[in-house]
């Protein structure tokens, strides 16, 4: 008998948006839930599903996140040049490793293969996963409670 390959489909789950977010620490839920009415006309949230049950995701913002407002002037340039924020990516604990962070950060510039891209991290370690991923180190910010975020930004390759 053969192997069956299921592929792992990214999935929009703007409407289910409250499925993804249960998954995530609470000290992320509470920088995203009570703002989410505002937010949701401007942003989407796409999952990975795999056995019927989300194993990864994030979201894609298209206006300034509630959570980046202290970097607000340096991301309207951002916005202003087509580069969409990505924030909130999350694997669910015991799926790390699997390569699900990589494959979905593919999958998002596969649906939107102009797009420039850019985010925010506190945890300085994750500078190898996403330069793996196609990330450049743009900026380095200190945040409101003095803690230093590094930007990153990702630019499609013309096609040639
Ligand atoms: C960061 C995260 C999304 C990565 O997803 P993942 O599916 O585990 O990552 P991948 O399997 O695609 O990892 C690819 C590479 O990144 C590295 N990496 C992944 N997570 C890392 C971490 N937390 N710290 C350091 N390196 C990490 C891996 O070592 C791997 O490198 P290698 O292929 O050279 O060995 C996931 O670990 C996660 O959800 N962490 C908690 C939430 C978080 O920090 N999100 C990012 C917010 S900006």
């Amino acid at each position: 008998m053969g192997l069956i390959i299921i592929p792992m489909k990214l999935k929009n789950f703007t409407t289910k948006a409250h499925t993804f977010f249960n998954l995530l620490p609470i000290e992320w839920q509470d920088t995203i839930v009570p703002h989410w009415n505002d937010s949701k006309s401007t942003t989407q949230v796409y999952v990975i599903v795999e056995h019927k049950v989300v194993v990864a995701g994030g979201l894609v913002f298209s206006k300034c996140p509630p959570d980046m407002m202290y970097y607000e002037k340096q991301a309207k340039k951002l916005f202003k040049k087509e580069y969409m924020y990505l924030g909130f990516i999350y694997v669910t604990p015991t799926q790390r490793g699997r390569s699900l962070g990589s494959l979905w950060l593919s999958k998002i510039k596969e649906l939107y293969p102009k797009q420039g891209l850019w985010l925010a991290i506190e945890d300085q370690s994750l500078h190898h996963f996403y330069v793996k991923n196609g990330f450049e180190h743009i900026d380095t910010i200190v945040t409101p409670d003095q803690q230093q975020e590094l930007v990153y930004a990702y630019k499609p390759k013309p096609k040639v």
